[in-house]
């Protein structure tokens, strides 16, 4: 059930916009557009969506890494069964501005939280059943660290992030470069220097975390360096929505 919807139509609601400003995304609800004046993304969650279906799958409990301004959020919240979407951003802004498009769309099952995930232990989502981190791993200090937790979080992940290609460097362990980050820029990290990891070490982690890839789709063009986008699933998951009881044929 939704709540009563904040209407483009209200008197105030363009003051409410303005307040809230600067925007990067461009919203729209009854013929009314608002925010900033970038196109929104649908092919991502769509292509989670088909992923899902193809496999079976059925999302229900979702945590959402970097939600930003809620965009995804709220497509994720629309697909069929999810009962909940946990949102978690680093800034208050981004969150406030989120929770306003939540209230002009009306959707009910989004809960945006603040949250760095530099230091913010997602573990406690363990009764989520997937996770979407679009956007959010290139902006980490320390990636393979979240790879880990994801991996004792939920079954199903869709990852879409940079990689490096060139890769100098080494943290952790792992092959990578050092990225130096502008934190006044609402999009990026919240630290000053980040780490990409090489396309190899990304994969062979997910699947030391045990992550097995269902889709992959290479961007290698992308105007700022090179981006994966993963759906995957962990086999021998410990989530509470992955144990599904044995069929019949299998007792
Ligand atoms: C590039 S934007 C991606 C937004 C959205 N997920 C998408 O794919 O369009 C990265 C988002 O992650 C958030 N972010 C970056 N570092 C973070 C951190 N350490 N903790 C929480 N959120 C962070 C930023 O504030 C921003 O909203």
């Amino acid at each position: 059930m939704s709540s009563q919807p904040f209407s483009p139509a209200s008197p105030d609601f363009m003051a409410r916009v303005q307040a809230l400003k600067p925007w990067v995304f461009e919203f729209e609800h009854q013929g009314v557009t608002f925010g900033g004046t970038r196109k929104r993304d649908f092919d991502k969650v769509a292509i989670f969506h088909k992923v899902m279906k193809r496999i079976g799958a059925e999302p229900r409990r979702i945590l959402e890494l970097g939600s930003h301004e809620g965009s995804h959020s709220l497509q994720l919240a629309r697909m069929p069964g999810v009962q909940v979407v946990h949102a978690l951003e680093g800034r208050q802004a981004n969150v406030n501005r989120a929770e306003f498009v939540k209230a002009v769309y009306g959707v009910d099952n989004i809960k945006f939280q603040v949250a760095d995930l530099e230091h913010f232990d997602i573990t406690q989502f363990h009764n989520c059943d997937t996770i979407f981190c679009s956007g959010l791993l290139y902006h980490l200090s320390q990636p393979w660290r979240m790879l880990k937790a994801m991996g004792s979080v939920a079954r199903y992940l869709y990852l879409d992030t940079h990689y490096c290609v060139e890769c100098p460097d080494e943290r952790g362990g792992f092959r990578g470069r050092v990225v130096r980050e502008n934190v006044k820029d609402a999009q990026n990290g919240t630290l000053e220097d980040v780490f990409w990891l090489s396309f190899q070490d990304l994969v062979m982690h997910l699947a030391h975390c045990g992550f097995v890839i269902h889709h992959i789709g290479d961007n290698k063009l992308n105007k700022n360096g090179p981006r994966i986008r993963i759906v995957a699933e962990k086999l021998g998951a410990t989530c509470a929505w992955s144990r599904r009881p044995p069929s019949p044929a299998a007792v």
